[in-house]
């Protein structure tokens, strides 16, 4: 059974980041949430989903993924506000942080077992992409529209759109763990 306190060990370093703690637990209701109508019951399901069905994830996993892409933001939100004298913008780290966690929750409805001790895209995942249905989880346990502007926006449904700046940092942070995989697996990464 997957509860609140699988998704807290699961996340622990970042939720453990995040300052506001009705945040935090809005956070870990998104996720509890995704696992419920995503049919997730066990945290070895869980921890087996590889992170994408669009090219080979050379076995990194769903939460492997989320937690590279929320460190990453991090990383590059600290590079700018450590190198520059004057932030240009400001950035909302709880709303970094939780953005990134929360970034790809909707691949818990777009991907499933496939019975085969494989994965594959479900029928709520052919009906809509995981950055609507992650935006749809987001909204619902109230947190607010910026939230879901990061979750909603992230992948190509952001492009073009107006962003706040988490959105930018985790859409990046995102193309950077996805990436070299696609230029591994073209053949295409030099090694
Ligand atoms: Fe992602």
């Amino acid at each position: 059974m997957i509860d609140a306190s699988v998704i807290r060990t699961l996340f622990k370093g970042q939720l453990d980041a995040i300052k506001d703690a009705s945040v935090r637990d809005k956070v870990i209701q998104a996720w509890l949430l995704g696992c419920d109508r995503g049919n997730w019951s066990s945290v070895e399901e869980l921890r087996g989903m590889p992170f994408t069905l669009l090219t080979n994830s050379q076995e990194i996993s769903f939460i492997e993924h989320t937690i590279a892409v929320t460190e990453g933001a991090i990383g590059l939100a600290n590079a700018q506000l450590s190198a520059y004298s004057k932030m240009p913008f400001e950035i909302d780290m709880d709303r970094l942080i939780a953005g990134g966690l929360l970034h790809d929750v909707g691949k818990l409805l777009e991907i499933g077992p496939d019975g085969k001790g494989s994965y594959k895209k479900t029928h709520s995942g052919r009906c809509a992409r995981h950055p609507i249905s992650g935006a749809i989880l987001t909204a619902e346990v109230g947190l607010p529209d910026e939230y879901v502007n990061i979750v909603a926006c992230h992948a190509k449904e952001g492009e073009g759109k107006p962003q706040v700046i988490e959105t930018i940092l985790i859409h990046q942070a995102d193309l950077a763990t996805f990436d070299p995989l696609t230029f591994k697996n073209r053949g295409d990464l030099i090694e």
